[in-house]
C-alpha cells in the first residue's frame, strides 16, 4: 500500500486531496455524501473582515468543460465563520484552510490574528479574486502588492500561510516568487481564469457582471503548465488546482510539482468526486510502485 500522507508547509495532511475554496462552502453540504475526515484538508469559502451577499444573479454561466462563476466572494464573515462553522469542521479529523480576501494589507492581517487565534490549521490568501472591484486581483498582478499582502499577513498569523495565484497574469513566476520572497509558506494555484459568455439572442453577457471565472477540465492544461513553471521558480510547497476530475488528472500536477492537489469544480457534478480522486490516484501509485505519494511530486521528466 502507498503511504498516501504529505506534508504541506507543515501542515501534515492523511492524503493529497484538498477541496478548495469557494467549491465546498463551509462543508455542511458534502458532509451529507462522505466523511469529511476522508479528505486530506478543506479550504473554505473565502471570508471577508464583514458579511458579503456577492455579485448580483445570473452569476453562473455553463462551458464546454468548465464554469463561468461571478459569485462575488459572498459569505457571512470572518466572525461568523469563527462562531458557527469551524466549531462544526473541527468536530472531523481533516485539515482545515481559511481563505482570506481583503480590501487593504490591513484588513488581511486582522483576519489573519483572528483565524490564527480560532485555530486553523493554514491561512490562504487570496490575492486571485476576478469577480471583485477593490483588492483581489489588484494584488494578484503586481508583484510589490502580492508581496506586501504576503508580508502582512505572515507577520498576523502563528499558523502557516499560503498564497493563492491568479493565472491571469503573464508571468505567474514574477508572483510566485515575490510572494515567496516576502515569506509564504506555500503557494497555490491556480485560481480561475477570466472569460465571458454572450447570449447571441439578447445580446447580452451571460453574467450580470459581464465577465467571471472560468474553472473545471478546461483549464486543466493551462494550470499543469504554470504548476510546473512555479515548481521550477521557488523552493516553498505547492497545491495544484484547475479541472482536476480524474487521479489520473491529480498524479500530472503532482508530477508538475505539486505537494498535494485540490478538486473542485468536479464536485458540482459529482459529490463524491474528491474521494473518487483520492482512491484513483492510489491505486494508480500502487500499480506504479510507489511505498509514498510524495515520490511523485516534481517527477515528470521533460524532453
Ligand atoms: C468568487 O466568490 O467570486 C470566487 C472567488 C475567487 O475566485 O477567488
Amino acid at each position: 500500500m502507498t503511504d498516501l500522507r504529505v506534508d504541506l508547509a507543515g501542515v501534515a495532511l492523511k492524503n493529497p486531496i484538498v477541496v478548495p475554496s469557494g467549491t465546498f462552502g463551509f462543508g455542511r453540504e458534502y458532509g451529507q455524501f462522505f466523511d469529511l475526515s476522508e479528505l486530506g484538508a478543506i479550504c473554505v469559502k473565502g471570508l471577508t473582515p464583514l458579511p458579503r451577499e456577492g455579485n448580483p444573479a445570473p452569476r453562473i454561466a455553463e462551458t464546454p468543460m468548465g464554469i463561468l462563476n461571478s459569485v462575488g466572494l459572498q459569505n457571512p464573515g470572518v466572525d461568523a465563520f469563527i462562531a458557527h462553522e469551524l466549531p462544526e469542521l473541527r468536530k472531523h479529523d481533516v485539515k482545515i484552510i481559511a481563505n482570506i480576501s481583503g480590501n487593504t494589507p490591513e484588513e488581511y492581517g486582522g483576519m489573519c490574528e483572528k483565524l490564527s487565534a480560532a485555530g486553523v490549521d493554514m491561512i490562504e490568501v487570496n490575492i486571485s479574486c476576478p469577480n471583485v472591484k477593490a483588492g483581489g486581483l489588484a494584488y494578484g498582478t503586481r508583484p510589490e502588492m502580492a508581496a506586501e499582502v504576503t508580508e502582512i499577513a505572515k507577520k498576523s498569523s502563528t499558523v502557516p500561510v499560503m498564497v493563492k495565484l491568479s493565472p491571469n497574469v503573464t508571468d505567474i513566476t514574477e508572483i510566485a516568487k515575490a510572494v515567496e520572497g516576502a515569506g509564504a509558506d506555500a503557494i497555490s494555484l491556480i485560481n480561475t481564469i477570466r472569460g465571458m459568455r454572450i447570449d447571441v439572442n439578447t445580446r447580452r453577457p451571460i453574467l450580470k457582471m459581464n465577465t467571471g471565472g472560468l474553472s473545471g477540465p478546461a483549464v486543466l492544461p493551462v494550470a499543469v503548465r504554470m504548476v510546473w513553471e512555479v515548481a521550477n521558480a521557488v523552493k516553498v510547497p505547492i497545491l495544484g488546482m484547475g479541472g482536476v476530475s480524474k487521479g489520473a488528472d491529480a498524479a500530472e500536477f503532482m508530477l508538475a510539482g505539486a505537494a498535494a492537489v485540490a478538486v473542485g469544480t468536479a464536485s458540482f457534478a459529482d459529490a463524491y468526486a474528491p474521494v473518487r480522486v483520492r482512491d484513483e490516484l492510489a491505486a494508480y501509485a500502487e500499480k506504479q510502485g510507489l511505498a509514498r505519494i510524495s515520490e511523485l511530486t516534481g517527477a515528470v521528466k521533460p524532453w
